[in-house]
């Protein structure tokens, strides 16, 4: 996708009968698979707060483009003006917080950002929705709900025959990026227990699917696999993670925010624990079959490198509290999970090769530094508010 972006607008019809969803982060992995399922199957719009880090990719909402029911919007979560007047103009049912830095790697080499998206952030779009959920009456206020999207990591690392983290497992990150979403999972707690916010927690285990940023690990193994490139297996390769398909995981948390109580949290979880080295060979035996090389096996690519500092040695969720009380259970197993990532990294190959050259940033550069116009189809500045409160906010890093 290249030129211009569509920003389109919701046109409400009143204030009080508005429904509709305040998602953040929703132009990163998860949060965008999220809003596409979400618009898939219903008609109830979404507005998308992103401030469009590198980890935000529009080409990956492309589809949305002439949507009336998706309103995007480039901003970030420290940014309390915005967020008011967004609660204040939309009026949204929830919000779903899926705005985070998320890459562990990337919090072992500059934690800073780390503690400002994920705890900083998440305050002031507590503060914010607490301002919003405050002034709210009757079904309006029964109704509302703040979910927010956390991880299993924020529970440490199991020995090998330990069982899998539940709800109620203690605390113990391990990396400063699940230190800072333990951090903001406690917040989301406190706002709960301290001023009745109806806030939800999920932790899902490791994600895979459609959209993921080749820097995390299926993508990246397959991206390396299919560019003939070394597959990096940190230390011994036996760390092992839970994972969940991406699709699965929005299908949890459209089941938290139906039916979910205030004040509860839910593991998310796939069923699926393996070693990194299985996944790898997994993947690997999957492109064979699909994408075969002219000689060789993709396997012979594995290379094993230093581990990453503080590696913690395996995840595992207990994921039986969300079937019981939402009758929610991954529909995929690993291996169908997998096939249909393959497939789709194969059959996307602009998406994959705009995200490596770097070019899906060039839509970010064009429209948000090099024709800063006030944008009529922006919908803030179309609808009236300040065109400073909106560009401020929209100002490229
Ligand atoms: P991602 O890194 O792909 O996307 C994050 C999105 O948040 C990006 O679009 C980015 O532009 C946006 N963002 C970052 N900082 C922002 C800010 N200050 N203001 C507004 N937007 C900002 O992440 P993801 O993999 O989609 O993860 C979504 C959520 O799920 C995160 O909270 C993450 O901690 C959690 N999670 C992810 C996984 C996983 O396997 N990917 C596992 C467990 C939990
Ligand atoms: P990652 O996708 O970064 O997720 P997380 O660290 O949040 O679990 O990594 C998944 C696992 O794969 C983790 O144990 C680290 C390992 N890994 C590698 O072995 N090589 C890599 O290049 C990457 C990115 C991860």
């Amino acid at each position: 996708m290249r030129g211009h972006y569509n920003f389109v607008f919701f046109k409400k019809t009143g204030r009080s009968d508005s429904i509709m969803l305040l998602i953040t982060g929703g132009a990163g992995f998860i949060g965008a698979n999220f809003v596409l399922g979400w618009l898939a199957g219903c008609s109830e719009p979404v507005i998308n707060v992103d401030k469009l880090t590198y980890a935000g990719n529009l080409d990956t909402l492309g589809s949305l483009q002439h949507d009336q029911r998706h309103v995007f919007v480039r901003a970030d979560i420290h940014d309390r003006e915005t967020l008011n007047h967004l609660f204040a103009k939309h009026r949204p049912r929830a919000v779903l917080h899926f705005a985070a830095e998320s890459h562990v790697d990337r919090s072992i080499h500059r934690p800073e950002e780390f503690v400002q998206t994920n705890v900083v952030g998440t305050f002031t779009l507590l503060e914010a929705a607490r301002a919003y959920w405050n002034q709210l009456t009757g079904a309006d206020k029964d109704r509302f709900r703040f979910v927010h999207i956390s991880t299993d990591e924020v529970y440490g690392t199991l020995a090998p025959d330990a069982p899998p983290f539940t709800e109620t497992t203690i605390y113990a990150p391990n990396s400063p990026y699940s230190a800072s979403k333990a951090a903001s999972d406690h917040l989301v707690r406190a706002y709960h227990h301290t001023y009745g916010l109806p806030t939800l927690t999920t932790h899902c285990s490791n994600n895979y699917g459609p959209y993921q940023f080749p820097e995390k690990m299926i993508p990246l193994m397959l991206t390396c696999a299919l560019a003939g490139k070394p597959l990096p297996v940190y230390g011994d390769g036996l760390h092992i993670r839970d994972w969940l398909y991406v699709g699965d995981h929005c299908a949890a948390l459209r089941a938290v925010l139906a039916r979910g109580q205030p004040g509860e949290t839910y593991n998310i979880g796939g069923c699926n624990e393996k070693t990194n080295l299985d996944v790898v060979h997994t993947l690997c035996a999957a492109l064979d079959r699909i994408k075969a090389k002219s000689s060789g096996t993709y396997a012979d690519q594995i290379t094993f490198v230093a581990d990453r500092p503080g590696h913690d040695r395996r995840y595992a969720m207990d994921a039986s509290k969300i079937e019981r009380e939402l009758g929610w259970r991954p529909a995929e197993t690993f291996e169908t999970g997998l096939e249909k990532t393959v497939h789709w990294y194969l059959d996307h190959p602009d998406w994959v090769n705009r995200v490596i050259s770097g070019n899906y940033r060039n839509w970010v550069e064009l429209n948000f530094k090099l024709h800063p116009a006030p944008r009529t189809f922006f919908s803030e500045i179309a609808q009236g508010a300040s065109a400073k409160t909106v560009w401020g906010s929209m100002r490229a890093e």
